[in-house]
């Protein structure tokens, strides 16, 4: 008998015909009479599928009713319209084969609720549980969605380096990548680690961006996209922040801001749309146990037309903001904070909202100058719980602005002589964004820490599993 996924038995409705399903028991309840209502969960989808088994299986005494929850079967039977509310068919059980028991006593997971904390110290066991079954379904729909979203616009899938040598955030704050013993490593005349002798003779750190490679294909494909994991060692412990994260990060050369702005509005209606159309279930499950805003919120999404400001709106907005910040905004030239974020797209316009033109000082070397030599080409898009979900720019392609502002910001022009034949040679303007994937699981399921939407989740002080 084949064995069949328990989301495709569920959808099935010729009654009688024989099934095998496979996966890990969620409850057992026996009723008078010798027989037991088991259900079977394989993560397929959210619903579980109910098997009754009867004294008639020659294990009923000796397995079956020893069952606990987590414990692994393969039941094969026939299906049956459910006589019972709550579900459309079940299976009745001609056989039923346990692979492992679990002793409950000592199973972590057992019925009643655990704390998302708790289940961070479980996370190999946190997917058996309704929340990360969902949460993992929701955010493999989003990948497939953001494939399918640039292939059908023609951007090319790049496959960027984890490991770089170039800071494209100029924020310093990298991983290091070496194989040098830490405790003796070699060092040069004056003292100093002599990086010549590691194994990229030279210092290599996990990247924090994909995009400076990403221009580079951009600047001779056209339009290009990256999916990857990006690694930050900011020692921040927000809800907000991982040190290991994945980005979506779209490049089109022959672009300005406005065509940037276009694409993350686009992309993100896209996301929302395709998640209400393919991921119901488990987005309703969140509606009604996580955050019970968030369908409408989603639903909400499609329609809207993102509000559209430059940063120095949106600085008079805060000024003149009822609402007492932790850290008021005073003057033109501070960074907007995520509680400056979330009053605008929550209050002010309950929608989202993108923020361009920032003070170059706020932002990296790459972004392009506007003609007041004061403000850049730079796109913040912010949602509602989540503020910032997306940073991009227009990008600098005029050689000597550029090579200023890497000297201004406190790099190296040298370091950076490759990214800076783009410009020497057949420049282009060009434009792209970061999308932080994990924010945008946190938006799609109302879960409010992003330590829930990875999952292993890597944080300062935190890389077990
Ligand atoms: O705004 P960021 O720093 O932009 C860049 O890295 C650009 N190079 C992207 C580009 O233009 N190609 O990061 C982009 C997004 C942020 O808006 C945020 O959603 C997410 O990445 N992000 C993080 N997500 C989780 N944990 C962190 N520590 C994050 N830092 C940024
Ligand atoms: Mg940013």
């Amino acid at each position: 008998m084949k064995q069949q996924l328990i989301r495709e038995i569920l959808a099935r409705r010729d009654f009688g015909a024989a099934v095998t399903a496979r996966g890990w028991l969620k409850t057992r309840r026996d009723a008078k009479g010798g027989f037991s209502f088991l259900e079977l969960n394989d993560g397929s989808c959210f619903a579980n599928l109910q098997v009754v088994a009867d004294n008639s299986l020659g294990n009923y005494e000796s397995e079956v009713v020893k069952l606990q929850p987590g414990s692994s079967l393969e039941v094969a039977g026939e299906l049956i319209e459910s006589p019972g509310g709550g579900q459309a068919v079940e299976v009745k059980a001609r056989t039923l084969r346990v692979y492992g028991f679990v002793d409950i006593d000592k199973y972590p997971l057992q019925k009643k609720r655990i704390s998302f904390e708790k289940l961070r110290e479980i996370a190999h066991l946190r997917p058996r549980t309704n929340t990360f079954g969902a949460m993992t379904r929701v955010r493999s729909a989003l990948s497939f969605a953001t494939h399918d979203f640039f292939r059908e616009r023609n951007f090319y899938y790049l496959s960027t380096p984890i490991i770089t040598a170039s800071d494209c955030e100029g924020a310093g704050e990298m991983f290091r990548v070496s194989t040098l013993d830490a405790a003796d490593p070699p060092r040069s005349p004056g003292g100093k680690v002599d990086w010549g002798q590691d194994f990229f003779a030279r210092e290599a750190k996990l990247t924090v961006s994909g995009q400076l490679e990403a221009e580079a294909y951009a600047c001779a494909l056209t339009r290009v996209y990256s999916f990857g994991p990006t690694f930050r060692a900011e020692n921040s412990n927000t809800s907000r922040h991982l040190a290991e994260f994945w980005m979506v990060e779209p490049e089109m050369a022959f672009a300005d801001l406005d065509d940037d702005a276009d694409l993350a509005e686009e992309y993100l209606k896209y996301l929302v749309s395709y998640i209400l159309e393919n991921c119901r279930e488990d987005l309703e499950f969140f509606n009604q146990w996580i955050e019970k805003s968030l369908l409408a919120t989603l639903e909400a999404i499609p329609e809207s037309n993102f509000m559209r400001l430059s940063y120095s709106e949106a600085i008079d907005i805060l000024k003149k903001a009822k609402q007492n910040f932790e850290c008021p905004v005073e003057n033109w030239g501070v960074d907007l904070q995520s509680e400056h974020e979330r009053h605008l797209t929550e209050q002010e316009f309950k929608k989202p909202v993108i923020i361009t033109g920032y003070p170059k000082q706020i932002k990296p070397f790459y972004m392009r100058l506007n003609d007041d030599g004061k403000t850049v080409r730079a796109l913040d898009v912010l949602l509602p719980r989540i503020g910032e979900i997306i940073g991009g720019s227009q990008r600098e392609e005029r050689l000597d602005i550029l090579e200023t502002r890497l000297k201004e910001t406190g790099m190296n022009p040298a370091d950076y002589w490759w990214y800076l034949d783009l410009r020497r040679f057949g420049a282009v303007p060009h434009a792209g964004f970061g999308l932080g994937f994990e924010r945008l699981v946190q938006f799609c399921t109302g879960l409010s820490n992003i330590r829930d939407v990875i999952p292993f989740p890597r944080t300062p002080r935190h890389a077990e599993f």
